[in-house]
């Protein structure tokens, strides 16, 4: 009921009478201001004044699931939302929830995480209401190998969600950094449960600092409103995430992973690099060269041996 109100709320820029909402909603003028109560208890700022009715002044920026779900017009990613103030990790809730049997497109969403964690067992700073945490669940019907292809569909999809809310040129280390001018605004964790030719589920877990403040970052680490020098919408930005992750995902699963690898190299700053990379136990040098079918890196070394890298990570050289 709550979200209906706000629906009337936000249509209307000035005051909405109280008699119209609640005989457009088949509620009593009581229970109206009961709800609006409520709202305002969740951050709304809403004012009342009699013979005038409610008028919306500020919404609270917080990624409440109601907030997320509204025009989000997806098929199933978000279809099903967890939020929370406060996790250790949304990647651990989003385990529990697909070992229950969660649907594919189930997202798990906090403001802060206590347990945040990245990649090779980093920690990943989760500061309250200053970025997106989000955890998604998939089913995607693959042969384990391919599900690299999921960090990287990801990781595009975060890129064309920034160029469209936010207007940043933003790119890609490989696999997983979301970066610009060599600095890190976000990353990708991609969490498999799988058989031997079977995945059971995937979890692909994107944390991006969005309004951070420059201080409060470390040297290598930049957010969206240091770049763009004002606050980005966080609700629309996560909308857009998802929707480019559904359609993404969708042209993935119907053809290959052709496209998607054709959309990550316009995105990607690795390709015709000299990288630094941990290969069996070894730092070597080479030549970033090419990506592979399954999302793996094509390094050629200084003899000229290709080789692929699927997991690890890489320095850029110069
Ligand atoms: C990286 O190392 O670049 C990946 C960072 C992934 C962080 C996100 S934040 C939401 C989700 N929950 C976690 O604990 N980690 C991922």
């Amino acid at each position: 009921m709550e979200n209906k109100i706000l629906d009337f709320l936000k249509k209307k820029q000035d005051y909405i009478s109280g008699d119209h909402i609640a005989q457009r909603l088949g509620i009593s003028r009581q229970a109206l201001w009961k709800h609006i109560q409520a709202l305002k208890d969740s951050g709304y700022d809403i004012e009342a004044v009699p013979h005038l009715g409610y008028k919306l002044i500020s919404s609270p920026d917080r990624l409440f699931p109601s907030e997320i779900s509204r025009h989000l017009n997806t098929k199933f990613i978000g279809e099903k939302i967890y939020y929370f103030d406060s996790v250790p990790s949304t990647m651990d809730i989003a385990q529990q929830l697909s070992m229950k049997g969660a649907a594919e497109g189930t997202l798990v969403l906090a403001e802060t995480q206590t347990k945040g964690r990245g990649r090779l067992g980093r920690e990943w700073n989760s500061p309250k209401c200053k970025g997106i945490y989000m955890s998604l669940i998939l089913r995607p019907q693959i042969q384990p190998g391919l599900a690299p292809m999921l960090t990287l569909l990801s990781a595009v999809s975060v890129c064309e969600a920034i160029r469209e809310i936010a207007g940043l040129d933003i790119q890609i280390k490989w696999p997983n950094d979301i970066v610009m001018h060599s600095k890190k605004l976000g990353g990708i964790l991609t969490e498999l449960s799988a058989e031997m030719d079977e995945v059971r589920f995937v979890i692909i877990g994107i944390g991006l600092n969005v309004n951070n403040d420059k201080k409060a970052l470390l040297p290598s680490a930049a957010s969206l409103k240091d770049i763009k020098k004002e606050e980005i919408n966080r609700i629309e930005l996560l909308q857009e995430i998802l929707r480019r992750l559904e359609t993404n995902y969708l042209i993935f699963q119907k053809k290959d992973s052709q496209p998607i690898i054709e959309k990550w190299r316009d995105y990607n700053i690795t390709l015709g690099r000299r990288i630094k990379v941990l290969y069996h136990r070894k730092h070597i040098e080479a030549e970033a060269v090419d990506i592979d079918n399954d999302g793996g890196l094509l390094i050629r070394n200084d003899s000229g041996l290709i080789q692929k890298i699927t997991a690890g990570d890489i320095v850029h050289c110069r």
